[in-house]
């Protein structure tokens, strides 16, 4: 087995219970299309999530390109450049525009002062990012986006549980997108949802999800396969429940981390705000020495030579991909925040079985290159 050490590691259920789910699967013949073991996930997640309504998706990006499809979205949408491409490809895949939009300092997520004044006739929508689990200025942004008559969607990939002035992180804005890859703390293999407060929007993802089918004769839009099966939807049953106790080690584990880099110069952890709970799904260093734009990058090499691998999320910038940087919008002089960020963070390992001595490792080697500046 590799000694190699990654940013993270998927919970994997007991094996005997997984295969439990899959004598029942046998048992049924039934392997998609709203079966026992998805109908099951879906009640227990929006339990969970505390959800007045929730879709299950294949993927999570799948989940985004059916939210924008759901609210008729069109022309312009604002977004953040500091996020997994996901988000962003979903806009030209509905034919839409994104628009980028600087982000906030120490939040990181989509700064909502700059959001008004890139508003056009063609804006249609926001999308925020609660970026490694903080949240949006959720108000501030509703605001916004009621005095212009616009949609707010929100990347929730990073922000499972997480709860923010005393609410689930999904009751904000018209419609929320969880991923369940293996990446996240809560995964399905690979998976998302849809979290909304609207019940009539409910029926239209739902046939949005599967090709459009009302029935056997009706096909009433132009739907794709979103559907999550019933393999996904048993490892989502079986990790469900070993959540919690993942989020109180990893949140210890964060602790070691906080207090080794105490007192170290050019070095902070992304924290949540007091006002939100923390997913612990990611725990990002910011390494900020003056006069020193490759610091980030030289304790990068510095934990790869060891056998760690750190991940510089999120760099490059979405508006930096070849594919989004000629638009007028992604320039670097109207994204300074997230250019200077994007040059600064590094999400170390955090899962629960990383060891104390893996910690100090890690810990030791960081403070040993910013040490000899
Ligand atoms: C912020 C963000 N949005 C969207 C996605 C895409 O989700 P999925 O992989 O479930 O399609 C991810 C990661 O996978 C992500 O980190």
């Amino acid at each position: 087995m590799s000694s190699e050490i990654f940013v993270t590691k998927p919970l994997f259920p007991k094996l005997e219970n997984y295969e439990g789910h899959l004598k029942d699967i046998w048992d049924s013949a039934w392997l998609s299309n709203n079966g026992q073991k998805h109908k099951e996930l879906e009640f227990k997640l929006r339990e969970y999530l505390n959800a007045p309504n929730i879709s299950l998706f294949n993927n999570g990006t799948i989940a985004l390109m059916t939210a924008i499809q759901s609210l008729r979205l069109q022309g312009e949408v604002i977004t953040t450049p500091f996020t997994f491409p996901a988000t962003t490809h979903v806009l030209p895949w509905n034919n839409i525009d994104p628009v980028f939009c600087d982000i906030h300092p120490e939040r990181l997520t989509i700064d909502y002062d700059k959001i008004e004044s890139l508003i056009t006739a063609r804006t249609s929508a926001i999308l925020g990012v609660h970026v490694y689990g903080v949240p949006c200025h959720v108000d501030e942004i509703q605001q916004i986006a009621d005095s212009h008559g616009l949609k707010v969607i929100y990347d929730a990939a990073h922000a499972f549980t997480t709860e923010y002035k005393g609410k689930p992180i999904g009751s904000y804005g018209d419609i929320t997108m969880f991923s369940f890859h293996p990446t996240k703390l809560f995964h399905t293999g690979e998976g998302g949802a849809l979290v909304y407060n609207d019940d009539n929007l409910k029926r239209r993802i739902e046939y949005l999800k599967n090709f459009g089918i009302k029935n056997e004769e009706e096909v009433l839009l132009p739907g794709i396969n979103g559907k999550m099966n019933e393999l996904q939807a048993s490892m989502g049953l079986e990790v469900l429940p070993l959540v919690a106790q993942e989020q109180v080690k990893r949140s210890e584990i964060r602790t070691l981390y906080r207090k080794a880099f105490e007192g170290v110069d050019h070095l902070n952890l992304v924290e949540m705000p007091d006002s939100a709970t923390n997913s612990e799904q990611y725990l990002c260093l910011r390494v900020a020495v003056p006069g020193c734009p490759d610091a980030r990058n030289q304790v990068y090499e510095k934990l790869k030579l060891n056998g760690i691998n750190a991940r510089k999320y999120f760099f490059p910038l979405v508006s930096q991909y070849p594919c989004y940087r000629a638009s007028s919008s992604a320039s670097p002089e109207n994204l300074p925040v997230a250019n200077r960020i994007a040059n600064e963070v590094l999400c170390l390992p955090l899962y629960s079985t990383l060891q104390t001595s893996d910690v100090e490792k890690i810990t030791d080697l960081i403070a040993g290159v910013v040490n000899g500046y």
